[in-house]
């Protein structure tokens, strides 16, 4: 032990979110515009020297299923993978401080996994460059390229395209997650049903320009949206839907200047260009609501690694 580091794994949201028709791999292509905030995780990361196995522990306001295997959680298969790639015999030590609810559409195993890719990659004196992480994520999920990343970024293909964009983004973000999981193959599916049934086509691509140029504007003017949240205002359970009317319409009350779900949800957002309203909004909507968290843009990836 002793050259153990310390990653954050912050969390997203979907400022926008299109998703087109299934391609013959299951997978959507998908069109998004994905913004790291300076909210997330904690991971402890240290090599178990001579020793190998992967050893990892659980902590943090958020409690993950013990009853699931450690072997299926996202981070263990992080340690994997960039084990198998690297031919790498050490054994890792992982503690995983978990702040980020969970099936919430905030990407939080997604990047507790590029954490993870990030941190093993520095201790082992960096040999993969950025990209070559970046498609070594994509083989974790969708979302995890995005974090190897961070910042603002158009995410287009099924996750794995990304460009970041250097903008200012001068707001504060109210999350609010109503206290249920969503789950995302069962969202995607739903949306597909849907779209089946009414023979209603997919949106077409907003493209990159546009959506620049939106981000670029006043957030009282963003016409984003999220296919999947209309999807569940028309379609979700009564309560579903109840629930997601009631919170937006909170946000929209307490005077966020644009509001939205984030992913395949459960977690509803305003963005506030006035942090002084969002922090009103933050005393009150914590009394109402299971999760309520203030959190502000993260306009790069860099500085989440402290040895
Ligand atoms: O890539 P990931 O494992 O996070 O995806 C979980 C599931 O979500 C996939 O198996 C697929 O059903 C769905 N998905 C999709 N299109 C995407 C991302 C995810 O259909 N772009």
């Amino acid at each position: 032990m002793g050259d153990g580091i310390r990653v954050a794994a912050p969390c997203k949201i979907n400022l926008h979110l299109g998703v087109f028709d299934h391609r013959s791999d299951g997978y959507h292509p998908i069109e998004s515009i994905f913004q790291m905030l300076d909210f997330g995780d904690v991971l402890w990361i240290d090599s178990l020297k001579k020793r190998s196995g992967i050893e990892l522990h659980m902590g943090g306001a958020i409690h993950m299923d013990v009853s699931v295997p450690p072997e299926q959680n996202i981070v263990y298969k992080a340690v994997r993978l960039f084990q198998m790639e690297q031919g790498d015999e050490n054994g890792y030590y992982i503690h995983l401080e978990k702040a980020i609810p969970l099936g919430a559409g905030l990407g939080g195993g997604s990047s507790d996994a590029a954490a993870v890719l990030i941190a093993l990659n520095q201790i082992s004196g960096r040999p993969f460059t950025n990209p070559e992480l970046e498609s070594l994520a994509a083989c974790l999920g969708s979302d995890v390229p995005f974090f190897i990343r961070g910042g603002t970024a158009y995410v287009t293909g099924r996750g794995e395209e990304i460009e970041t964009f250097s903008v200012p983004t001068p707001w504060a973000v109210l999350l609010v997650n109503p206290g249920f999981h969503s789950s995302t193959p069962e969202a995607f599916a739903l949306l597909d049903r849907v779209r089946a049934e009414a023979m209603e086509p997919a949106k077409p691509l907003r493209g990159r320009d546009e959506l620049l140029q939106m981000l670029n504007s006043h957030p009282g003017n963003w016409t984003f949206y999220n296919d999947f949240l209309e999807l569940f205002l028309k379609r979700g359970t009564p309560e579903v839907q109840q629930t997601y009317r009631n919170v937006l319409l909170e946000l929209k009350n307490f005077g966020a200047d644009f509001i939205n779900l984030s992913g395949s949800g459960s977690t509803c957002f305003g963005v506030f260009s006035d942090p002084e309203r969002a922090k009103k909004a933050l005393i009150t909507l914590k009394s109402r609501w299971p999760f309520v968290k203030l959190s502000f843009p993260l306009a790069r990836r860099a500085d989440t690694v402290v040895e």
